[in-house]
């Protein structure tokens, strides 16, 4: 029997979602986060409003697509996405360890969380490619 994949080892598109949900909602609290850059900390603080709900949803369908699941991201290149938002790789550390309490929260077991983890530090490179000189 094939090995279960990662989105259904992790319980699925309700589970990743909830963990999306609560992680998206703790940054806000984190100052090392929202007052990084005057970017960041307009988006936190004004455009969080009507965005927040569409980015839970992109980062939700990016996890779901990542670990396996019968889902395609299709939003914007991460690169792309991100250039903007000058997320230096300082904040990007902050951030995944911020990913990595929701997980820990929903008792995520280690394997798991650290497979997550690493989907998302792969992505290092092109989220804080705008945070480089002509990035
Ligand atoms: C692997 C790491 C990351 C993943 C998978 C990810 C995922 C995403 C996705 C899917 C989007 C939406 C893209 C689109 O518009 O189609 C997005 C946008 C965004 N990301 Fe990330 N992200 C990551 C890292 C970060 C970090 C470190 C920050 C720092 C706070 C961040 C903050 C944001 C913000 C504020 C937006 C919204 C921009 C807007 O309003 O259009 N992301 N991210």
């Amino acid at each position: 029997m094939a090995e279960k994949s990662l989105y259904e080892r992790l319980g699925g598109i309700f589970a990743v979602a909830a963990v999306v949900d609560s992680f998206s909602d703790q940054l806000l609290k984190n100052p090392k986060i929202v007052d990084a850059n005057p970017a960041l900390k307009e988006w936190h603080t004004v455009k969080f409003r009507e965005r927040m709900p569409g980015l839970k949803f992109l980062r939700t369908l990016w996890v779901a697509s990542v670990a396996g699941g019968p889902f395609q991201y299709t939003g914007e290149e991460l690169r792309d996405a991100h250039r903007d938002l000058r997320i230096t790789p300082e904040v990007f550390d902050e951030v995944v360890a911020e990913l990595g309490k929701a997980l820990d929260h929903f008792k995520v077991p280690q394997r798991e969380k650290e497979e997550v983890l690493a989907a998302f530090n792969a992505q290092k490179p092109d989220v804080t490619a705008g945070s480089k000189v002509g990035g």
